[in-house]
């Protein structure tokens, strides 16, 4: 027998119709009587009914199937009755009256329900991912990122773009996370790096003469991982020649808009707003600021620095500031709940977290006698503070004072429920600093990476004043998530080799690590840049889901561990051999 239909697509055009369909035993019921099993392939359930006064053989035959069994069943579509109608089910309206049947494979009972999927740990799921996967959910998810790539790829090849691959097996690229190497037989001692992202070779290709290159890759980065990190991931990654910053921000724009318009019919309006880095961090603290909700940061370091309160006084001094966020509606917050908030901010290094209340008869706090009305009523204007709010300020360093706040800002929107579930807000964040200062190696490294150029008037002065200097990169972000990030490159190859000695890095060390590219410099490249789009970011928030391991088909742990397959895991000595590598343990 050959399948004829698929279980979610018959309705009641289909009424009176022989079918045969195919697929998993989702659950069943054994009322004596009469015998239920919900089938399941991939377009969802219907109800068969195996009734003994129609056929007793095969309801005898039919009363031992288990749930995930595999079946095939020939049968009449035919109306439910009225009562028994399931008005949460697509097919709800119809069931199949089964005539034969065929048993393709048992299953042994499952480790977990699948619709009982959320009190199972994690680790049960990812161990048993075949399984898992057969959840409509993480099915519709994984249909939903072929979507997206598939219009991703419509509307890439349709503005002229080239699909490319690039190796990976390569050299270690330069992207700031520690690499995966892969050891080489043929070359014993020597080492590929899994590509970080495919950096330089798009660049080179730009180089040679493909003007628009994109690809959807996977990318491998040894970091520390988290819900939005995964060791393999993929990007949308993207290059272009003769272009500016605003070309690949409206072409991203398209994109963007193409995807959400086809996926969730959503408009986003055009073009995306812009913030620079400075701006994004002055006001949310964050270089990716979640725009769904307010709650901003208010600098009140010229109110402040005449009171009488030490803690700020001092550190005012010191070249600290002052910020504070008005909670609104939040004046209700205990002493124990502010005592959270404050050993919440201690994990951002914070040493303290001040508070007002604003009531009726205006602010009020333990600390409110080092303040003189005047301040205070600066304060209730500055932060337009009304009756009901909560001030929470915090005084530091200007990064610990972003850290904490800009944390603290989305800990209570989550708190008091003020992010809407249903909004995107996108927004581009350019204008980067070029260089930041790395505390351990203590010398400058690239914020992006080395090849990013800087804005036009950052090349004077980038080697006196890296701490001024400006880079051509920006990053788009989506409600507080960075989904994707690029820059103009440097195509002169004096301006990179001002980079690497801004940078420290030597002309051999250059030379060593990216000669190629360098060499590349010198035979006529174009001005260039791109772009790369975290694609299971992209994804993730598309299907509102938590984690990108809801829309990875086989994702790893936060310890990098496949637990269906165990990798990693250890190799044979012979492999070891073939390889010359010895494992120290
Ligand atoms: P960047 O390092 O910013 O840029 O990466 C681009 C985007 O990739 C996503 N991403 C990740 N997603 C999941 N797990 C990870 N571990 C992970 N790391 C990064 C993010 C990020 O914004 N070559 C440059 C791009 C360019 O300059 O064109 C690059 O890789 O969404
Ligand atoms: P103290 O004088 O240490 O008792 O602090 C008084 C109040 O100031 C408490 O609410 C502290 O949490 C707060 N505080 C202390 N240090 C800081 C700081 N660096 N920034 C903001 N508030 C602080």
């Amino acid at each position: 027998m050959k399948r004829t239909h698929l279980c979610a697509e018959l309705n009641e055009n289909n009424l009176n119709q022989k079918v045969f369909l195919c697929g998993w035993v989702n659950s069943f019921r054994d009322h004596g009587n009469l015998l239920f099993i919900d089938l399941r392939d991939k377009t969802g359930l219907i109800q068969i009914v195996f009734n003994p006064e129609i056929n007793s053989e095969l309801h005898k035959q039919a009363k031992i199937i288990r749930c995930e069994w595999v079946i095939g069943v020939k049968g009449t579509v035919i109306l439910r009755s009225s009562e028994t109608i399931n008005p949460n089910l697509k097919t709800g309206k119809i069931e199949v009256l089964a005539e034969e049947l065929e048993i393709y494979n048992k299953s042994q009972t499952p480790p977990f329900q699948l619709d009982d999927y959320e009190n199972v740990s994690e680790e049960i799921r990812l161990r048993y991912r075949f399984l898992d996967l057969r959840r409509p959910t993480i099915q519709s998810n994984l249909i939903c990122r072929h979507k997206i790539s598939s219009i991703v790829r419509n509307y890439l090849n349709s503005n002229n773009f080239v699909e490319i691959e690039t190796p990976f097996l390569t050299k270690s690229t330069p992207e700031g996370a520690r690499d995966y190497v892969v050891p080489s037989r043929v070359n014993p001692g020597k080492f590929y790096a899994l590509p970080q992202s495919p950096q330089l070779f798009k660049q080179l290709l730009m180089v040679s003469g493909f003007d628009r290159y994109y690809q959807i890759v996977k990318c491998f980065r040894d970091e520390d991982l988290r819900a939005d990190r995964q060791p393999e991931f993929t990007q949308i990654d993207l290059e272009m020649s003769f272009i500016d910053v605003e070309d690949i921000m409206s072409l991203i724009e398209g994109l963007l808009y193409n995807v959400f318009k086809e996926i969730k019919g959503i408009e986003i309006s055009l073009p995306i707003k812009k913030l620079t880095y400075k701006e994004a961090m002055e006001k949310y603290g964050v270089d990716k600021p979640d725009l769904r909700f307010g709650l901003e940061l208010i600098d009140v370091t010229d109110i402040v620095k005449n009171s009488n309160f030490n803690v700020f006084i001092e550190n005012i001094n010191k070249g600290g500031i002052v910020k504070c966020i008005n909670a609104k509606g939040c004046a209700t917050f205990s002493r124990k709940d502010i005592d959270d908030l404050t050993k919440f901010v201690a994990t951002f290094e914070a040493k303290g977290l001040a508070w007002f209340k604003m009531t009726e008869n205006g602010l009020e706090s333990s600390i409110k006698k080092f303040f003189t009305d005047e301040i205070l009523h600066s304060l209730v204007k500055e932060t337009k503070a009304e009756p009901g709010d909560l001030l929470l300020f915090v005084c530091d360093k200007p990064e610990i004072v972003y850290a904490a706040l800009g944390n603290l800002r989305i800990h209570i929107a989550k708190l008091t429920n003020k992010i809407p579930q249903d909004k995107y807000e996108f927004v581009w964040i350019y204008k980067f600093p070029l260089f930041e200062f790395d505390k351990e190696e203590k010398r400058w490294v690239a914020m992006h990476h080395p090849f990013t150029s800087p804005t036009d008037d950052s090349i004077d002065i980038m080697l006196e004043h890296p701490e001024n200097a400006y880079a051509k990169a920006y990053d788009i972000v989506l409600n507080g998530i960075e989904l994707g990030g690029g820059s103009i490159r440097i195509h002169n190859n004096e301006i990179q080799q001002k980079m690497f000695k801004a940078l420290g890095i030597s002309e051999d060390e250059a030379e060593e690590k990216f000669g190629f590219l360098l060499n590349a410099l010198k035979y006529g490249a174009p001005p260039h840049g791109g772009i790369a789009l975290g694609f299971d970011r992209l994804v993730m928030l598309l299907t509102n889901s938590n984690s990108i391991r809801e829309v990875i088909a086989f994702p790893k742990t936060q310890k990098a561990v496949c637990l269906m397959t165990q990798a990693p895991s250890e190799i044979s000595e012979k492999q070891l051999k073939e390889l010359s590598i010895k494992v120290i343990k």
